[in-house]
């Protein structure tokens, strides 16, 4: 259970968060509001106007109000060790370098747009800008409600920022181009801020060549997007170091495991006491090979002598007969069979971003009381065989804890 503490909620986001936050019982406990509106409640909240008369027993402060009330949030959590997740656009460089001193102390997410969808605008923009170079012309054009009050749009500048990040000499930015009395150069990226109605956020990225246009857009039809993304980091900065995260760290975060599957009907032989001499391992396989037997994971600690694999089940039997032909061969050859285990894998794209997964997965096991009898790893992915009855202990725990 995270307890929250909601900055600026009685406000549209804030307004969100709250909503959101109270279909979730089991994850989140709202402790109360902060807004200077007036308003003594949102959303059933009690709401108060200073943070300091907030309860002081947040675990996180969500904050989606204006630039101003930062510095106070940043002390509120450095007195309290509250974490912090900031919506909030429109930060001075000032502001920013607030947040990275902090940061030293408090674990921070902050991302000036929390819908997963731009995150992938994000990726895209990086893709087409390396692909396109000089070529081409960026404008960016964002259209928001009229009731935002910074301009560009937070978004937008993240945006800029991926784009810019793609070239070695980076970008400069030209917002509007009123009263300029001359041609956009190529380095530039224009920025065009529409204000209107009811739109929620639209951000459409523009390259423009010789005779055609590339065009990468991204339209946020309701707040809940936002919301949904600023719980998802409030749980993502839980059991984080202090530091700054952003958008890009929850999704690969999310990603380090994706999938998990079993597959059961697995034998696992050990022989150990093998002389260190080459060629022995060579023989050992070729040995199980000419009797048409699958082997499928293979680990060998050389220094220990030993070596494991798995085979299918029905091939267990089979398999010892032709190692028991080894045995004259090699004096005081131990082979040690195990013939009721699962093969139980788990996979995701992060994994190969992120260090510690296999810490992570093994210390899961271990808490869970299961003990693996085989492990083989590769970039993406970890497969241990793990007695039957073990198996669905492991599943629940891994499922618990990497959220599958
Ligand atoms: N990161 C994102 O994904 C994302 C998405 C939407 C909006 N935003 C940003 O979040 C912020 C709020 O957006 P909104 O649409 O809810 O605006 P809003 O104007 O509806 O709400 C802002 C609220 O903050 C309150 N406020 C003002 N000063 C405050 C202070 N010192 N302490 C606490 N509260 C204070 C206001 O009274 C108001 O109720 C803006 O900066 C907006 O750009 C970010």
């Amino acid at each position: 259970m995270i307890n929250l503490i909601v900055s600026g909620a009685c406000g549209q986001m804030g307004r969100t968060i709250l909503r959101l936050a109270a279909e979730q019982p089991e994850a989140f406990c709202v402790l109360g509001g902060v807004d200077p509106s007036g308003l003594a409640e949102s959303e059933g909240v009690a709401v108060v106007a200073d943070i300091f008369d907030a309860p002081r027993n947040a675990d996180i402060v969500i904050d989606f109000s204006r630039p101003a009330a930062l510095p106070k949030i940043l002390q509120y959590c450095q007195n309290t060790g509250a974490r912090l997740v900031v919506g909030t656009t429109g930060l001075t460089e000032q502001d920013q370098r607030l947040l990275e001193h902090a940061c030293a102390v408090v674990p921070i997410f902050q991302s000036g747009n929390m819908a997963l969808g731009v995150n992938l605008q994000i990726e895209l923009l990086k893709k087409a800008s390396a692909a396109l170079g000089d070529a081409f012309d960026v404008e960016i054009t964002e259209k928001h409600h009229n009731r935002k009050v910074d301009a560009p749009s937070g978004t937008a500048l993240m945006l800029a920022n991926a784009i810019s990040s793609q070239y070695p000499q980076g970008r400069q930015y030209v917002f509007g181009r009123h009263s300029m009395d001359c041609r956009r150069t190529k380095t530039e990226i224009g920025f065009h801020s529409i204000r209107g109605g009811t739109v929620v956020g639209e951000h459409k990225v523009e390259f423009f060549g010789k005779d055609e246009v590339v065009s990468i857009d991204h339209k946020a039809y309701s707040k809940q997007v936002f919301a949904t993304g600023a719980l998802r980091a409030a749980k993502f900065i839980m059991n984080k170091q202090p530091g700054i995260y952003n958008m890009h760290d929850l999704v690969t975060e999310r990603e380090v495991l994706s999938h998990l599957y079993t597959d059961d009907g697995q034998a696992v032989i050990t022989i150990s006491s093998l002389p260190r001499q080459v060629g022995v391992l060579s023989l050992v396989f070729e040995t199980i090979a000419k009797h048409s037997v699958f082997v499928d994971m293979i680990s060998m600690a050389a220094q220990c002598g030993s070596v494991s694999f798995s085979l299918p089940r029905e091939q267990l039997a089979t398999a010892l007969n032709a190692l028991n032909e080894l045995r004259p061969k090699f004096e005081g050859l131990d082979i040690h069979a195990l013939d009721n285990t699962t093969k139980l894998t788990v996979e995701g794209p992060g994994m190969a971003l992120r260090h510690g997964v296999a810490g992570q997965l093994f210390t899961v096991l271990s808490e869970a009381g299961v003990g693996l009898e085989l492990i083989t790893t590769s970039e993406t992915k970890i497969s241990c065989c793990i007695k039957n009855s073990d198996v669905s202990t492991a599943l629940d725990a891994i499922s618990k804890h990497f959220e599958l």
